[in-house]
């Protein structure tokens, strides 16, 4: 069982207080005992000059009847036991008080020796003496009764009030812990109340000066404690339905996303179609004249089976060409982006340039590669890579072609950099104003009319490069030299970490 703190408090209190009132009666007795022992000994030396001064006389005279007589006088004191006079033979003169002569006491030093507290008597004796001759002796005992009952009675006295105390002491003490616990008690609840979540709790200790301070900092950091946990659940709510805007809005991001993507594919898909035309056209024009020719011939009559061969293998091979450009493009727009490898950056472009040369070539744009001496190799997707080059070759001609400019070219270089790979794409189109140069990496920003653009190709572009293969792109306007002549344009930079 635990003992409270209030009987601790009292139990120890009075331990204390006994053990310092034991001290103090020890030190009384010890007190008692000295002033005692003065006494005794100033009165006995009184005695002794008296006893000496009145017996030399008589004893020189042998007078036996007046020291008989002196010391019937002294032993009326109350506290002299016995007197016994001897003359320098030790020959028993005069007894008062004491019998057997031939058995004197021998001389104590105190009156407070064991001794002399035994048998209650202090025994001493005095010389005699005239011109420094011994007379005799005077035996003389004084009783310490006196003593040993004061040292009773200042003891008994003493462990009285001692008693009375202590009882006085431990109703004080009672009383004064049961009300600084009773404090205390009314602080553990309240305390406690608080930690269990009811923090309106305050408490109320009287109005003794301390308590009052106690009672006033405790109600104000139970105040406090309330009012921030007020204001912590609010902000737990606010940010709660923060976080809440924050996951609906992040969702929606997604959504757009996936809808960015899908809008990304159609326009791919818009922009591939576009190119196929490109590239069919050609091919064809071609069977188109060779067949109308061979059906004229055939008309006429001029035809001969070899002709009709030659003609076949002729459209043959086209149809073939036509057959592959639509793998080629079938390849590019296939989905499958899970594919990462180390590929070169060559093998990208040509990839790139198998789909857009056709069209670039259709509009008479002039593709003026600057390769690095050494192989470039990253790690991706190629597909993602061609599909960069790709949009960027179709801006260009696109812009080329609204600006109407004569003598079109782009420009493709390779360098190889430290840790990186920067490859920069430039054409002659006259650049990018100032004021949107900042927002072609928007998604849906575009300057195209609604049929033309879609703003989602420099989007993704960007995204493939700064997400998957953790570079960045970057426009600039430049000069640039073309047939003796100074042009400017757009010139973007893809940076690969390698
Ligand atoms: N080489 C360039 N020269 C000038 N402007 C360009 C060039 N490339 C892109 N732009 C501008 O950036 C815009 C965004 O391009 P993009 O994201 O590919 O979307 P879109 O081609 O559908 O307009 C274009 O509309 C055009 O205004
Ligand atoms: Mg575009």
């Amino acid at each position: 069982m635990k003992l409270s703190l209030s009987w601790k408090w009292v139990i120890a209190s009075l331990l204390i207080e006994s053990l310092m009132l034991t001290l103090m009666v020890i030190k009384n007795v010890e007190q008692l005992e000295e002033n005692l022992s003065t006494q005794t000994n100033i009165r006995l030396d009184e005695q002794k000059i008296l006893l000496k001064s009145a017996l030399v006389a008589p004893l020189v005279q042998m007078d036996y009847a007046t020291i008989n007589s002196i010391l019937e006088e002294t032993k009326k004191i109350s506290t002299i036991d016995y007197l016994v006079v001897v003359d320098n033979q030790n020959n028993c003169i005069s007894t008062m008080g004491w019998s057997d002569c031939s058995n004197l006491p021998p001389k104590e030093l105190n009156p407070f020796t064991e001794n002399s507290l035994k048998d209650e008597r202090f025994d001493t004796n005095i010389p005699i003496t005239l011109f420094s001759q011994s007379l005799g002796k005077v035996y003389l005992g004084l009783s310490t009764k006196f003593y040993i009952q004061a040292k009773k009675e200042m003891i008994t006295r003493s462990i009285i009030i001692a008693l009375i105390e202590l009882i006085l002491s431990a109703i004080l003490l009672i009383t004064v812990s049961k009300w600084i616990i009773k404090n205390l008690v009314k602080l553990t609840h309240s305390a406690n109340a608080i930690a269990h979540g009811d923090y309106s709790q305050r408490i109320n200790l009287g109005d003794s000066k301390e308590t009052f301070e106690l009672q006033e900092s405790f109600n104000l950091m139970a105040k406090n404690i309330e009012k921030n946990i007020v204001e912590l659940k609010h902000l737990n709510k606010k940010e709660k339905k923060l976080f809440n805007k924050l996951k609906s809005q992040i969702e929606k991001n997604h959504e757009q996303d996936i809808l960015l993507k899908h809008q990304s594919r159609m326009a791919i898909i818009g922009e591939m179609l576009n190119n196929i035309a490109h590239q069919w056209r050609q091919p064809l024009n071609a069977i188109t004249v060779q067949m109308s020719s061979l059906k004229l011939r055939k008309e006429l009559n001029l035809i001969e089976d070899q002709e009709i061969e030659k003609t076949s293998d002729s459209v043959m091979k086209y149809a073939n060409y036509l057959s592959s450009t639509i793998d080629d493009f079938r390849d590019y727009i296939s989905d499958d982006t899970s594919k990462r490898e180390y590929f070169s950056i060559e093998t990208s472009l040509n990839k790139a340039l198998d789909i857009v040369l056709a069209s670039l070539k259709n509009n008479h744009i002039e593709l003026n590669i600057v390769k690095s001496d050494s192989d470039l190799l990253v790690d991706g997707v190629i597909n993602e890579l061609n599909q960069v080059f790709i949009n960027i070759f179709n801006n260009s001609k696109d812009v080329l072609n609204e600006n109407n400019i004569e003598e079109k070219v782009i420009e493709v270089r390779f360098l190889k950099e430290d840790d990186k790979i920067i490859i920069t794409i430039q054409d002659n189109a006259g650049g990018i104003k100032d004021d949107i140069i900042d927002k072609i990496f928007d998604p849906y920003f575009t300057t195209k009319h609604k049929s033309q653009g879609t703003g989602i190709g420099l989007y993704m572009s960007a995204k493939i490069i700064q997400e998957h293969y953790s570079g960045e792109i970057l426009v600039k306007n430049e000069n640039i030299e073309f047939n003796d002549k100074t042009y400017t344009g757009a010139k973007f930079f893809i940076i690969l970490p390698i």
